[in-house]
């Protein structure tokens, strides 16, 4: 397992995703705990690309609990169908928001939160936990991210 990670400094945002992508998947390949991948994770979206708050939720007891993360603290619990993560585990369907004021319902866990991106995982038909990230600028996430992130999320499905 890398101890360090080669991220680069410059370039655009597909230079670090083509960059981090394999050296997830190195992180990940030998680990089958879902918990220890997500934790993984979350640092090396936090270390790349520095977003406010990166981490996952888990669906428990029919409620989104919050699992590994970095970041400010964050709510615990979410409900079916409510903010952002509620509602793209209620849809099974990623979201993109280029302005969480403009969301309806949106739970800001940070003030500091300007847009947001959440990607349900899915096996067996079933949303099992959401990946959330939270960015302090506006409009942050594209189909760009949704692709790239969409393809870690599938590596420790
Ligand atoms: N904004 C999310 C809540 C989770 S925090 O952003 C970490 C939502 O509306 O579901």
């Amino acid at each position: 397992m890398a101890e360090q990670l080669n991220i680069p400094h410059t370039g655009v945002k597909k230079d670090i995703y083509e960059a981090i992508l394999p050296q997830i998947e190195a992180l990940v390949s030998g680990e089958k705990d879902l918990i220890a991948n997500m934790a993984n994770v979350s640092a090396v979206l936090k270390e790349a690309f520095h977003f406010l708050w990166v981490g996952f939720y888990l669906v428990k007891e029919e409620q989104l609990v919050l699992g590994p993360f970095q970041g400010p603290v964050a709510c615990t619990r979410i409900q079916y169908g409510r903010g952002v993560c509620g509602t793209a585990w209620k849809q099974q369907a990623a979201i993109v928001v280029p302005d969480v004021d403009a969301f309806p319902g949106h739970i800001a866990c940070s003030s500091r939160s300007r847009s947001e991106i959440v990607i349900p995982m899915i096996a067996d038909n079933k949303v099992f936990a959401v990946l959330d990230i939270d960015s302090e600028l506006l409009n942050r996430f594209d189909k760009e991210d949704l692709n790239y992130l969409t393809q870690i999320c599938n590596m420790i499905n």
